[in-house]
């Protein structure tokens, strides 16, 4: 299959699973996914079934797996108790375990891998699962890593498990129906996994960011391939989240975070994410870890992208007091912060006077 350009492995004791990375290769995915099952409830939301619904149910059929969709409404609202609760009446429906042997596909974005990844995680108390990922934030994040959750009583991804696709088919195709904002609000992620893990990432994405916007095939598929194999390492060396090696993962989300939260979740995700490693990053070089130039090249290929590194008209106290409102729910705020490009150390115990001069900054400043 000469669309299939890249497979990862995501190692983890048992359970390793492929990520396949192409394009066109949704119409593989029934061949690709056979031995999990004859029998697939497909898990999508309404757009993004409309766009892909139909080439994905022919491509398990042509393989001649069953398919039965089950789509729910648009949005990250739609992440929540009611569509979980809703998924699991309408597998309930579908399955005949006498009869049949059944497995989940989730194709969209993180809110449809989320939500159809702890449908998995629970119905029966764990069924198989394959992740299709729709959006570039899910190709290069969210589709690996197993962690699934929904929302309730207004905080983010508070019920949920940590719970293994057996596949994951990124076909890159499919970005090109993504609206520019979600594929800007997806790049704070990959300039995080320049920051945190890789130097040469990070300079490649500086030199090739009109590509990879346009998503210039080979610039793009590096792109996620790269990605996906640094969060791979760092999943399948703390897959639960214990070791504080995937802590790593979240450089500019504790600030980010307690953006998010002070603005009732109004700004977009990858725009806090952005915000939160700018002023992570000038934290880092107030404590004398990261240089003063450092810190202004990311600051500067954050704004190249788009995105957003102050946040002007917030209210610097709601920020704060939703990070001291984490640490009480959390145990203490501990922050990622950068030695240099490609390096980060996790760091606890910063002195609250510095963590608010850092937010007045990102609210008023420079
Ligand atoms: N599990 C994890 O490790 C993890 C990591 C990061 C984020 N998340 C979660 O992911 C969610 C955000 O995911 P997202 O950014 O993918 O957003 P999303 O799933 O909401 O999708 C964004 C928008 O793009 C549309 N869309 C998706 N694919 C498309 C396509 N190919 N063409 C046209 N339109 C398309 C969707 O309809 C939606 O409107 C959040 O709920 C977040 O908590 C999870």
């Amino acid at each position: 299959m000469d669309m299939l350009n890249k497979k990862i492995e995501v190692s983890i004791k048992n359970r390793s699973y492929p990520i396949l990375i192409g394009f066109g290769i949704l119409t593989e995915v029934g061949n690709l996914s056979k031995e999990l099952g004859d029998s697939c409830f497909l898990i999508s939301q309404k757009k993004i079934f409309s766009l892909y619904g139909n080439m994905c149910r022919k491509a398990f059929e042509a393989a001649g797996i069953s398919v039965k969709p089950s789509v729910f409404s648009d949005g990250e609202s739609a992440k929540s108790f009611e569509t979980y609760k809703a998924l699991l009446e309408d597998i309930i429906q579908f399955d005949e375990p006498a009869k049949k042997r059944i497995f989940i596909a989730n194709l969209g974005g993180g809110v449809v891998g989320d939500v159809g990844g702890f449908v998995a995680a629970t119905y029966r108390r764990g069924i198989d699962y394959i992740q299709i990922p729709t959006t570039l934030l899910a190709n290069v994040d969210s589709a690996v890593g197993g962690k699934c959750a929904i929302n309730l009583c207004g905080i983010k991804n508070i019920v949920g498990s940590f719970y293994q696709p057996r596949l994951v088919v990124a076909d890159l195709s499919l970005l090109k129906t993504l609206p520019s904002k979600e594929l800007i609000d997806s790049m704070a992620e990959v300039v995080k996994y320049g920051v945190i893990a890789d130097y040469h990432f990070f300079c490649f994405v500086e030199d090739n960011l009109e590509s990879i916007l346009s998503l210039k095939p080979s610039v793009i598929e590096h792109v996620v391939e790269r990605c996906y194999e640094i969060k791979a390492e760092i999943v399948s060396e703390d897959e639960l989240d214990k070791k504080g090696i995937r802590a790593i993962l979240n450089f500019g989300h504790t600030i980010g975070h307690a953006i998010e939260g002070a603005e009732g979740f109004s700004i977009r995700h990858g725009e806090a994410v952005a915000i939160g490693m700018a002023a992570e990053s000038s934290l880092a070089v107030y404590l004398g870890l990261l240089k003063e130039e450092e810190r202004d090249r990311i600051k500067e290929l954050l704004r190249r992208v788009g995105l957003p590194i102050k946040t002007e008209g917030a209210d610097p106290k709601r920020i704060m007091d939703t990070l001291i409102h984490d640490k009480k729910f959390l145990g203490r705020v501990k922050f990622v912060l950068p030695k240099r490009i490609g390096e980060v150390e996790l760091v606890e115990d910063i002195d609250e006077g510095l963590i608010r001069r850092v937010i007045e900054e990102m609210v008023y400043g420079r």
